[in-house]
């Protein structure tokens, strides 16, 4: 929970769950992975949170036989400490989430960021089991409106920052219109929230926009495509 902006990170009732339906499957990634002959893959997440959205598609990536490699570039302006990045691993006991090793390279970037380098990114990499294909993770810390210019094209948008009405900025025009100029034909996105001028000022931009079934009770989330 954000006291900051009165809302959850993820849902305690599935989150794990929660978060593959509305993001991976949302965006049809589930598919696009088994289809060994594609490029490598972008994902670009707007909000990293506890970082619940990377380890599930990371671990969906590892359990697929051949996937394409992947890049997920996210971005954070509230970085959260040490200590609760690790109570996500008690959450979710059956998985092996924030190893001593992430939290210790995640915390000497992040402490770099605050003390003002110019380094924004925390860049990690991990291999198939396969040996053949990478998965590279960069978080750039900072505000939306300043981290949204270095990301690259993107193929997937995970929209997850927090609902429109308690978080205006993750979801303005700006910042909508950059999601926009690093989009291509063909890209897709997917979110949780159904809002109407969310799904109007998508629209707007070119993305063709379905409202879906939301997860569990949630009664509609929205995807998109680029054509
Ligand atoms: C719903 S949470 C993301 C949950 C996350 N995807 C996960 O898997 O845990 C939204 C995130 O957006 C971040 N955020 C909110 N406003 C922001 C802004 N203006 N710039 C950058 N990040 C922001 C919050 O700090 C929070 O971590």
């Amino acid at each position: 929970m954000s006291l900051f902006f009165d809302d959850v990170y993820f849902s305690k009732e599935g989150g794990w769950e929660e978060s593959r339906y509305v993001f991976l499957e949302g965006n049809r990634i589930n598919i696009a992975l088994l289809n060994e002959t594609s490029k490598p893959i972008t994902i670009g997440e707007l909000g990293f949170g506890t970082g619940l959205n990377f380890f599930m598609t990371l671990y969906h990536w590892m359990e697929t036989k051949s996937p394409p490699s992947l890049q997920y570039n996210t971005l954070e302006g509230f970085p959260l400490p040490r200590e609760t990045l690790h109570s996500l691993n008690l959450s979710f006991p059956d998985k092996d989430l924030w190893t001593e090793f992430l939290l210790e390279s995640y915390t000497i970037q992040l402490q770099k960021w605050k003390e003002g380098s110019q380094n924004q990114s925390w860049d990690i990499q991990f291999s198939h089991p396969n040996g053949k294909e990478k998965f590279d993770l960069r978080l750039y810390f900072g505000d939306v409106a300043d981290c949204l210019d270095l990301f690259p094209m993107v193929d997937y948008w995970y929209l997850d920052g927090f609902s429109p009405s308690k978080n205006p900025k993750m979801w303005s025009e700006e910042t909508l219109s950059k999601i926009r100029s690093h989009s291509r034909l063909g890209t897709r996105l997917a979110t949780f929230t159904a809002a109407g001028f969310i799904r109007r000022n998508l629209e707007g931009l070119g993305f063709t926009i379905q409202k879906q079934k939301g997860f569990g009770k949630k009664r509609e989330m929205i995807t998109g495509i680029l054509l």
